[in-house]
């Protein structure tokens, strides 16, 4: 069984959390228990990635789309959301962990602002894994919004047109402060980015894991991690021999996301594959 290297760790690993409904109902059981499973496997993934070093990991956790699902499994979505954030809050600020919120988390419920918005500027100075949760969060929506910022920009003259770039739209992008994605998992057996970090993944390594996301343990989390070991990432230029993973051009520092620099000896793989 292979060995995940701590040295070429994913710096940016983002999730779609596919297949609570599906789960559920193979379980015989309500979707809500899909749902209420979901946010277990939300605290197992968060914590495998933290003792990993990862720097930074994004899950999708109701996209804008998600709003036309029926009002009572909405309700009982923001209902777990906000006790995932009440129940981790203290982890949260123990672990020195940086929790973002991406998306128009204006539409989110009081009940849930509540509790995210102090916990998201209470952890804004973390020097910890980034976590940020896509809530209410669409790709395309995130692009017009920043598009039309920047066209209220130029309209006011604060800003000439020949200097946006690649470089400013991606800094109007909230998905994006923790950088491009390295790699991008999808649970559930599907197989398309529904509308997820559509800028930040263009360079992503995706991984289709048919698990159904309230099974998704540490080691279909080491499983993706070491398949993304194994791609050759190029980055639309020539391939290097035997590199298995390059640089992403358009990042500033060419650091590894883990200090540690030791190699992994994966336990859980051992034990439980
Ligand atoms: C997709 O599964 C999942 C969602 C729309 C919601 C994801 C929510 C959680 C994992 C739990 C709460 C989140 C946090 C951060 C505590 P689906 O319902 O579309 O599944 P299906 O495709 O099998 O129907």
């Amino acid at each position: 069984m292979p060995y995940i290297d701590l040295k070429c760790l994913p710096r940016h690993v983002a999730i779609v959390m596919d297949g609570n409904g599906r789960w559920a109902q193979q379980a015989g059981q309500p979707r809500t228990e899909g749902h209420r499973r979901g946010a277990d496997a939300v605290r197992r993934t968060v914590e495998a990635c933290r003792r990993l070093g990862i720097p930074a990991l994004t899950l999708y956790a109701f996209s804008e789309q998600n709003w036309s699902r029926p009002p009572a499994e909405i309700a009982s979505l923001m209902a777990l959301l906000r006790d995932y954030l009440v129940a981790e809050h203290d982890d949260i600020l123990r672990h020195r962990i940086c929790l973002r919120a991406v998306g128009r988390t204006g539409r989110l419920p009081f009940f849930v602002r509540q509790v995210l918005d102090p916990l998201v500027r209470q952890s804004r100075a973390h020097d910890g894994m980034v976590l940020s949760l896509a809530l209410s969060y669409g790709g395309r929506e995130e692009i017009v919004d920043a598009v039309r910022h920047m066209a209220k920009q130029v309209a006011k003259g604060k800003l000439d047109p020949s200097h946006i770039d690649e470089t400013m739209l991606a800094s109007h992008l909230p998905s994006h402060a923790p950088g491009p994605v390295d790699l991008l998992i999808r649970t559930g057996g599907e197989k398309r980015l529904s509308n997820f970090m559509l800028w930040g993944a263009a360079y992503a390594e995706l991984h289709f894991s048919s698990v159904m996301w309230p099974d998704f343990s540490e080691t279909e989390l080491h499983r993706a991690i070491i398949a993304y070991q194994q791609r050759e990432r190029r980055f639309g230029a020539v391939g290097v021999d035997g590199a298995a993973h390059s640089s992403d051009p358009s990042r500033d520092s060419e650091s590894s996301g883990n200090p540690r620099g030791m190699v992994l000896t994966p336990a859980a793989l051992v034990t439980h594959a």
